[in-house]
């Protein structure tokens, strides 16, 4: 079968390797015979989603015989009231995810011809869509630390870069580009070029310099500020996600999107949970909790952890200890984590934070895959 297809494939699709998700509870439990896994792997909300974004995605189950609103008119308008600093509806752009953005980003603005610009070690998804669509991708190195260096960044700007990618804070290592840093980079990157802020974290962030890309819109028109729904509001399986940015940039994704890209259901909990601001708080704060019990207990296992301004943390497990090998030891336990490995980083796994019960359960039994 694969040698009859095969021809057919173009060679940039034939060479993408397939996302890996992190391991569904599941499976994990379904393939180990076991029960009550823990899944720290893909940085989701461990209170899971608001009350309030359920109930109005169940409110609505019984209408999905018609199609959705094709332009996600009251989100975009929650969305509008809600971010503030002047954001109107004809800025928004709704996606099946985020991840929806970024791919239509690329499709969108993007020719072979072209090149996309970010930085190494950062979302996976980046280098994926760009292979996908036959676009190159050029990265360019973190400083110490896994810090930004705009002027890396700046330094490999070619006349053929069409588009950056800036995930801030920045996924897997959680650091980010501050006030400064940032302004620079909206200021001085050739204004032809798109900038992709991805801010999927943006909730979590405690930092003092850190600055709202929202904020900086004023600076610069080839701005694009991507958010999701995923992370801090716990609707990661409702797949929805925005991208805010010009109305003339948006009426082009919006030409490129399926018509009804982003289904009733999410339409109305994403609404819902836009509203929940007790849920919001809350989940921070069990992360900032669940940030310094991590810290405190890997430490005191002698593992250099980053400090990050996500709802993770990248784990230093040491040289001479593989990050596939402690993750498999981990998933016999009942933990699922993710190896690094595939980001060039074989010694170094991503923790999510977890609620306090979950991160116990994390250091015991990484206490004794370790040992
Ligand atoms: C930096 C970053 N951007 C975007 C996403 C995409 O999220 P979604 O497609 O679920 O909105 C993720 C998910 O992990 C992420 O880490």
């Amino acid at each position: 079968m694969t040698a009859v297809v095969r021809p057919l494939v173009p060679a940039n699709i034939a060479g993408l390797a397939p996302y890996e998700p992190g391991k569904p509870i599941e499976e994990v439990e379904r393939e180990l015979g076991i029960t009550g896994v823990v899944k720290l792997a893909s940085n989701e909300n461990p209170l899971g989603p608001s009350a309030l974004a359920v109930a109005a995605a169940a409110a609505v189950i019984g209408k999905v015989s018609l199609y959705p609103d094709g332009g996600s008119h009251y989100l975009k308008a929650g969305l509008a009231g809600r971010l503030g600093l002047g954001v109107t509806p004809r800025e928004l752009v709704v996606g099946s995810g985020s991840s929806e953005i970024i791919e239509g980003l690329v499709r969108t603005f993007c020719t072979p011809a072209d090149e996309v610009l970010t930085f190494a070690c950062s979302f996976v998804m980046y280098p994926i869509v760009c292979q996908a669509q036959g676009v190159p991708m050029v990265e360019a190195p973190l400083g110490e630390h896994f810090s930004y260096d705009v002027d890396a960044l700046l330094a490999r700007v070619t006349p053929r870069t069409k588009l950056v990618f800036l995930a801030n804070p920045n996924n897997p290592t959680g650091t980010y580009l501050g006030r400064v840093g940032l302004t620079r980079l909206v200021r001085e990157l050739p204004p032809g070029i798109i900038l992709a802020l991805d801010e999927a974290y943006r909730e979590y962030v405690t930092a003092p310099d850190f600055v709202d890309g929202l904020a900086l819109r004023g600076l610069r028109d080839r701005l694009v500020v991507m958010r999701t729904f995923s992370k801090i509001y716990g609707l990661a399986g409702l797949r929805c996600g925005y991208g805010v940015m010009t109305p003339e940039l948006a009426g082009f994704l919006d030409r490129m999107r399926m018509p009804f890209n982003v289904t009733t259901v999410a339409q109305a909990g994403a609404l819902a949970a836009l509203g929940d601001e007790e849920h919001v708080a809350r989940s921070r704060e069990v992360n900032r909790a669940g940030m310094v019990q991590l810290g405190e207990g890997l430490g005191k296992l002698g593992l250099g952890v980053l400090p990050s301004q996500g709802n993770f943390v990248l784990v230093d497990l040491g040289a001479g200890r593989e990050a596939n090998v402690v993750f498999q030891r981990m998933l016999k336990k009942g933990v699922i984590v993710r190896s690094m490995a595939a980001y060039k980083l074989p010694s170094h796994i991503r923790i999510t934070v977890g609620a306090r019960a979950e991160n116990e359960r994390l250091l015991g039994a990484l206490a004794e895959c370790l040992g």
